[in-house]
């Protein structure tokens, strides 16, 4: 079975590239940007992720995210999880970023999409990578703080396939950003939001009915409302859950408990994906083993959840038929 994961080819459409920052490149950065990190070794800020609930990780996440510096970092971070992407058969990514957490900081909106495109591009050139990226505003900021930065964006629309909302959910529902996503549909922009991860499903139907959303990113509390449920199910809304996050953020307290069988078994279009990898232990192939390890996931399941990825990205009809013949290939 977990040959046969590996061997998948699969789609992530749920990666923070913030998130796929590992401790040796943070501590490379740190050194070459003359930015203090509060941890002695490698080890040691390994052993400081030990997460009590979203806001606790957020603290170590945003703090870590202050080495990246230069357009180049942003390159070479973004190529880290490119060669990761290799190691996991992953041949379409639709990566996320945070750009307030960078231009808070002084950093040029240009030196962080133009890092991240160059990466993106040669990971297209050198492995035939298909790829996008969705800008995602901070959800503890303010609406206003969100339409800066978009403002910031329209320069550099035809790179930024979509926009997104995450950080700390808890008191900062979708309701806090109808306008800003408003203004982002009438763009062009296509739209998805965390929802439901840590707060309760009502943020889901607001993300749905006030945002007017095409993904939920999360959405595993959808599971306490049964009329929700069906909606999801009816209307086909895709979930892009992650797994290892959710134990890792106390969301779940094991796997035994994650729900991501009872969604996909209810006959939700969920997929899986690594969320924050570098924190959370784990990338792509983890996430699908854990779940095997803990949840007797069959094989028919995995390969729903794969084709379930390939179906929600957004990509042409085109290259979904073939993505998808690419996987019955395998099988
Ligand atoms: N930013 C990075 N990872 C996140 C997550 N899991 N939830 C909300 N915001 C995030
Ligand atoms: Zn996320």
């Amino acid at each position: 079975m977990i040959e046969f994961i590996k061997r998948l080819p699969k789609a992530e459409l749920h990666l923070h590239i913030e998130g796929s920052l590992e401790p040796e490149l943070m501590f490379r950065l740190a050194k070459k940007n003359n930015v203090t990190i509060p941890y002695e070794s490698v080890e040691e800020l390994r052993a400081a992720y030990d997460f009590t609930n979203l806001q606790s990780f957020l603290d170590i996440y945003y703090a870590g995210a202050k080495v990246l510096i230069t357009q180049d970092d942003f390159y070479d971070l973004t190529w880290e999880y490119v060669l990761k992407c290799v190691e996991n058969n992953i041949v379409h990514t639709e990566i996320f970023f945070d750009p307030q957490t960078h231009t808070e900081r002084g950093i040029e909106f240009a030196t962080v999409i133009n890092g991240i495109k160059q990466a993106l591009a040669d990971a297209e050139k050198q492995y035939g990578i298909t790829s996008a990226i969705i800008m995602c505003f901070l959800r503890h900021l303010s609406q206003e703080e969100a339409f800066a930065t978009f403002e910031q964006a329209l320069e550099f629309k035809d790179d930024i396939i979509g926009v997104g909302l995450d950080s700390a959910e808890l008191d900062n529902p979708p309701s806090k950003f109808t306008e800003v996503f408003k203004a982002a549909k009438d763009k062009g922009f296509k739209l998805v939001a965390h929802a439901g991860e840590e707060a309760d499903y009502s943020y889901i139907y607001e993300a749905l009915d006030l945002l007017d959303i095409e993904r939920i990113d999360h959405g595993v509390q959808s599971i306490n409302s049964p009329e929700l449920m069906q909606r999801l199910k009816d209307e086909q809304i895709p979930l892009t859950v992650c797994p290892n996050s959710n134990i890792e953020l106390k969301v779940f307290d094991s796997y035994d408990e994650h729900n991501i069988k009872e969604l996909l078994d209810y006959g939700l279009n969920v997929s899986v994906n690594s969320d924050d990898p570098a924190y959370f232990k784990g990338y792509m192939n983890q996430n699908f083993i854990n779940l095997y390890e803990n949840i007797d996931l069959s094989e028919a399941d995995v390969i729903e959840l794969v084709k379930n990825s390939f179906r929600s990205a957004f990509i042409s009809d085109e290259l979904k038929a073939t993505y998808l013949a690419q996987v019955d290939a395998a099988v």
